[in-house]
């Protein structure tokens, strides 16, 4: 088996989608196109990557160098195509960077649901000595380049803008995926002319040149039409979204999950979920999104970077993101509607956030509630806390964060102001309306707020009489 060295290409404009974006770095499931044609070459441990860069060179050059260092790949090149005459002219930019005793494999960076088998059977059908050619069967191949047959033989391509009106009825077309011997497709790339329709060097003419020099083309059939579909538009990207969407909902249904509406699920990232569990419309989760046994997630709700432990009910409207620091809840636990969950939240066992409750890098213990209108930041809660509506932590005091420490079993009244640093000790009680600057004693009540005058036969002013 001879070493694949792979070309991407990437250097076209994507006038179609009328964005200042690369077209390859738009985003389906949260991931950029190019991001997701190099996740699916990554299992053919390729030896070399070449990413042909034109349009927006720059920008895209840095993004595949930065995902290339997150995934500890240090096969990634890059060859500028400067102007763009063609895809033919593309792959000739990658020819120096291409050994002769290996097989390149061609893929277009704008098809981003391309599968590693199908890849892989490429590669297989190439078998270091034959172009295998990746073709479908297109309900309406307007446009596309189409596979001439004389029986079941390959003889050539022709694109679109060159084929007959006969030719034009063929359905067959090229995907832009393709494997060839390297040395092979060196001699045919110095073979061709831009004498055609577009006056561009076409990759396709290969074909005919590999038909004449005998070295056997061989077609392999993608199975899956979603597979090998470019984006070209913002429309096709986002149909493409769906069927990625909806490929992934149906795998967690599969395995169990219960999702209310697959049509109304969105994952952008990777989510695991344990045995029973229910997820209503309209969710979206992100990053890395982990579900314990039972839990359900209730309509609307966004979730991100976060584990959730068994039997925990996440009411509507809920927005969790834990961002690079996480947010962990555990079992048993009652979150929202409309709560807010930020990164380093980490909630305990069986505790209850309420509406309009805001956590942020804070731990709350053991069956502690917070169930209406609060902020808890920077802060160590500890077991079976009472945190009462409208309290707030005060952690910023303009230049620093600071620390509130809230011990066991104390019960913080309503519309409290704890102002960190702070300690309350442990059992201890807030009264209601308390702004509190100094740390409390162990199982003391604390009212620290004016104290209440009631004035007997006080008169309200009165308005005078409308005059009639
Ligand atoms: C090409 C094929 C056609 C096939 C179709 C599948 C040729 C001549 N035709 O069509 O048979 O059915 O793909 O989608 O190859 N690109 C460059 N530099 C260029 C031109 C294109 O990097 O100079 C890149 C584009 O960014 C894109 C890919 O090559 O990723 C394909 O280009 P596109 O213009 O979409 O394909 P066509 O040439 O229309
Ligand atoms: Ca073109």
């Amino acid at each position: 088996m001879s070493s694949i060295d792979v070309v991407i290409m990437a250097a076209g404009k994507g006038t179609r989608m009328k964005s200042r974006l690369p077209k390859v770095l738009h985003r389906l499931a949260g991931r950029a196109l190019l991001a997701h044609v190099m996740d699916s070459v990554k299992p053919l441990a390729a030896r070399k990557l070449v990413f042909i860069t034109g349009n927006g060179a720059d920008e895209v050059e840095a993004a595949v160098t930065g995902w290339a260092h997150a995934a500890g790949l240090q096969t990634v090149a890059f060859a500028r195509q400067e102007p763009q005459l063609g895809t033919g002219h593309a792959v000739q930019q990658a020819v120096p960077q291409l050994p002769d005793d290996g097989t390149t494999l061609i893929l277009n960076g704008d098809v981003p649901l391309i599968q590693p088998g199908t890849l892989q059977s490429l590669v297989d059908a190439c078998d270091g000595k034959h172009l295998a050619l990746l073709t479908v069967d297109m309900p309406d191949p307007t446009g596309y380049g189409r596979i001439l047959r004389k029986g079941e033989a390959v003889q050539a391509i022709v694109e679109h803008k060159d084929a007959s009106a006969v030719q034009r009825e063929i359905h067959e077309v090229y995907t832009g995926f393709m494997a060839v011997p390297s040395a092979m497709l060196k001699r045919w790339l110095g073979q061709l002319t831009n004498d055609n329709a577009q006056g561009e060097y076409y990759l396709t003419d290969i074909v005919g040149m590999a038909v004449h020099d005998g070295a056997g083309v061989v077609a392999v059939k993608a199975a899956d039409k979603v597979e090998v579909d470019g984006v070209n538009s913002p429309l096709q990207l986002a149909e493409l979204e769906r069927a990625y969407q909806l490929r992934k909902a149906r795998a967690m249904m599969e395995a169990g999950v219960r999702i209310a509406d697959p049509a109304r699920f969105d994952v952008r990232g990777s989510l695991d979920c344990a045995q029973d569990v229910e997820i209503d419309v309209n969710c979206i989760f992100e990053g890395s999104v982990t579900l314990g046994e039972g839990v359900r997630i209730g309509a609307n709700c966004v979730i991100a970077n976060a584990t959730i432990g068994a039997g925990t009910r996440i009411h509507p409207f809920t927005h969790i993101d834990g961002e690079s620091a996480g947010v962990a809840i555990g079992a048993g636990a009652l979150i929202g509607p409309f709560a807010r969950l930020r990164p380093g939240a980490n909630l305990a066992a069986d505790v209850h956030i309420g509406n309009f409750v805001e956590i942020k890098n804070a731990t709350m213990g053991q069956g502690s509630k917070a169930n209406h209108l609060a902020y808890i930041g920077d802060s160590t809660v500890g077991e079976r806390v009472n945190y009462g509506a409208g309290s707030i932590t005060a952690n910023y005091d303009g230049a620093n964060k600071r620390q509130t420490v809230i011990e066991d079993d104390v019960h913080i009244g309503s519309n409290c102001v704890l102002v960190a640093p702070v300690r309350i000790g442990r059992g201890g009680t807030v009264g209601g309306g308390s702004t509190i600057t100094k740390d409390t004693e162990p199982g003391t009540l604390s009212v620290a707020r004016g104290k209440q005058v009631s004035i007997s036969n006080w008169k309200r002013p009165t308005k005078p009489p409308k005059p009639s």
